[in-house]
């Protein structure tokens, strides 16, 4: 509950329940996060028709595991036909940050994975310009100084994320004071820095559904186009 008494945490909650409409028999990928750790929970209510899961991060696979979700290998899978997980902020064209919990780069290719990507979360995460939440970036731990120049000239004001190592081995820098008015460029652009893992944009895979929990129920925003 937050001071102005909304109970965010619910509002998370039906985000997810609303998510386990597009679950159709088969596999799923699954994210990351307080959001995504609802849905697991609901998953293993309908987990007769889940034949399992791929995972975004080892925290996600421990919780599908100890409800009894298999949790399988991409590379065995193929493509997925749904993918849900959270945000840190989507836009109305749901282009995304994502990585406050250090998975993007498992997230990001899970989602490319996907025919279906839906995201959950409750409104607080909708934004008209993405940026405000610092963005994550993961880095390969030597590239870390000139990472930091280069994000500097653009702008941003990193910060290595102290303590912190990713499932892959690697630091996360948070990056802060970026404007993302075009998303897809700037995560082309970043994309390109040599050391750069992976960037906490997702815009070039962009979400298909935003769930939305709201204190009005759950609202539905849908990309053009999307399948
Ligand atoms: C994990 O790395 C992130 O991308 C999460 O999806 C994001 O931080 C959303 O988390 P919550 O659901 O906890 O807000």
């Amino acid at each position: 509950m937050d001071p102005g008494g909304i109970d965010y945490n619910e509002l998370k909650r039906q985000a997810a329940r609303a998510a386990l409409q597009f679950v159709e028999d088969g596999v799923i990928g699954v994210g990351t996060g307080s959001t995504v750790n609802h849905f697991i929970d609901l998953l293993a209510q309908v987990k007769d028709r889940v034949q399992g899961a791929v995972s975004s991060s080892q925290a996600s696979s421990l919780r599908l595991e100890a409800l009894g979700i298999p949790v399988l290998d991409l590379n065995e899978v193929g493509w997925l036909d749904l993918y849900v997980d959270g945000a840190d902020e989507a836009n109305r064209r749901l282009e995304l940050i994502k990585g406050g919990g250090g998975a993007l780069t498992r997230e990001k290719i899970v989602a490319a994975a996907s025919r279906r990507f839906v995201c959950i979360a409750d409104e607080s995460k909708l934004v008209e310009e993405l940026g405000r939440f610092p963005l994550p970036i993961e880095i390969i731990p030597m590239a870390r100084s000139l990472i930091t120049a280069k994000l500097q000239e653009l702008g941003g004001r990193p910060q290595l994320r102290q303590g912190f190592v990713t499932d892959n081995g690697n630091q996360i820098l948070d990056v802060h004071g970026l404007h993302i008015n075009d998303p897809v460029g700037l995560e082309k652009e970043l994309n390109n820095i040599p050391g750069v893992v992976c960037v906490g944009i997702f815009a070039l895979r962009p979400a298909d559904v935003l769930l939305l929990g709201t204190t009005e129920g759950v609202r539905v925003l849908s990309r053009e186009g999307a399948a």
